[in-house]
């Protein structure tokens, strides 16, 4: 075998990639690397490489991970030099390998199951099992007995809580939910306070379990941001209960003071909160269409099963991703002079906002948001918030929105928005004062 790398002038390579010459490129020093792999595997007997793979052995002292990518390494060069194994004999293979401490996995198996078992799907099961138990060992070691569980894909009669309509009304209308009960209210779903008297944050120990929490902070309608403490809550709730949080922080890039723009600034989250963002907000793209999901490794079925995967398998089914252009006008938005360019087109619908404020204050209103929002959500007390809008429509030709179209506790609110020009925002102020 010396004599073939000698003859093939890569004898050097046996000392580890460091040591070749340092004129040498990474790409050469790789190919190299490559070739002399390459020429050892066809120097060796099968019977050697069989031998590899037949005494492997799992470690309990060493990581799993790492473990199967050393075993997947064995296979590969076995069927570089053409000795033909199906799926199955893999399989078999990796699972009488396994250590010890995942006999009972083994066993579940071997003799749980009905249908046929993939290499992969093994695989990915280990690896979820020891994130799994890594996740457990945090646990103790942090010694608050909080753990994800009852968490599974199936519905049960409590599954959604929601501070934004158009979740409920998304799951109602893809049949997630139960039966239309009273007063535009469905089954399945915990509907949830959130007005000023909460501080717009819902009373969590009067919430009943539930599968899904979608959550959006800064608030459409009512400009709230979540504050740091509010959403430790939440996520700690979501750890208790077994919930998973759906978190959308699309309109994150309004926020101006210290509230966090993103679930995952909580410890904790990553094990319960997905995170859905959208460019629409923080940089118009609300025709264009580009937004993004994100599903940690860490966050699993209660059998330890990687909800990712499962995301991976839908999305890549159902969406064929967004067009280049698209993408390409997403990554100018996130250039150093895209973000700058962004943050002066927020700055100014804030601006709009505080005149906006400012001058329905000054009226006697009482009004909310605004600071971390493009939204106001303005109160008239006494009044049903369809009439409201319909009069200010008539006298001032303002389109406002509804409150109670967002759900009940926004009856005698309308949500005013900041997205306009300044001389219409200007125009609308002295419309108000005049009219109101
Ligand atoms: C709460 C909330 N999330 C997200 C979005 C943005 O959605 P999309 O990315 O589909 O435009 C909006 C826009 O109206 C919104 O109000």
């Amino acid at each position: 075998m010396r004599a073939l790398l000698v003859q093939q002038r890569v004898v050097g390579a046996l000392q580890g990639s460091a040591t070749l010459p340092v004129e040498m490129s990474e790409k050469e020093k790789n190919d190299i690397m490559d070739l002399t792999h390459n020429l050892i595997i066809l120097s060796l007997d099968d019977k050697v490489l069989e031998q590899r793979l037949y005494s492997f052995k799992m470690h309990e002292d060493k990581s799993v991970i790492e473990q199967i990518d050393e075993f997947n390494k064995i296979i590969d060069d076995i069927e570089y030099i053409d000795v033909k194994m199906d799926d199955a004999e893999k399989t078999l293979l990796l699972l009488n390998f396994i250590s010890k401490s995942y006999e009972h996995f083994k066993d579940a198996m071997f003799y749980g199951r009905v249908q046929k078992i993939f290499l992969e799907e093994v695989q990915s099961l280990i690896r979820a099992k020891e994130l799994q138990k890594k996740h457990d060992i945090n646990e103790e070691i942090n010694g608050d007995g909080l753990v994800v569980r009852g968490r599974s894909d199936k519905k049960d009669s409590r599954n959604v809580f929601f501070n934004h309509q158009a979740y409920g009304d998304s799951g109602i209308i893809i049949g997630q939910t139960g039966e239309h009960a009273e007063q535009g209210k469905y089954n399945g779903i915990e509907y949830m306070k959130c007005a000023p008297e909460n501080n717009f944050f819902p009373i969590l120990s009067a919430v009943k379990p539930t599968d899904i929490i979608f959550f959006c902070s800064p608030n459409n309608p009512t400009g709230h941001a979540a504050s740091r403490n509010q959403l430790i809550k939440l996520v700690e709730t979501a750890r208790r209960n077994g919930s998973i949080i759906v978190f959308d922080s699309a309109y994150a890039a309004y926020i101006s003071d210290d509230s966090p723009r993103s679930i995952y600034e909580i410890p904790g989250s990553k094990e319960v909160a997905i995170e859905v963002s959208s460019f629409s907000k923080s940089a118009g793209f609300t025709g264009v269409r580009l937004g993004w999901t994100v599903i940690p490794e860490e966050l699993s079925y209660s059998n330890g099963y990687p909800i990712l995967r499962d995301f991976d398998r839908i999305i890549s089914t159902c969406f064929n991703g967004a067009s280049n252009i698209v993408q390409a006008g997403g990554l100018a938005c996130l250039s150093q002079q895209g973000q700058m360019d962004l943050q002066e087109v927020i700055n100014f619908y804030k601006e709009n906002a505080n005149i906006l404020a400012e001058t329905l204050s000054s009226i006697g209103l009482q009004v909310y948001g605004g600071l971390n929002s493009p939204y106001l959500w303005v109160q008239f007390p006494g009044t049903k918030s369809w009439a409201m809008f319909a009069e200010i429509l008539e006298r001032t030709h303002i389109i406002t929105v509804p409150g109670s179209g967002f759900g009940p506790s926004g009856e005698s609110f309308l949500r005013i928005s900041a997205f306009n020009h300044r001389e219409l925002i200007l125009e609308a102020c002295r419309r108000f004062t005049r009219f109101l």
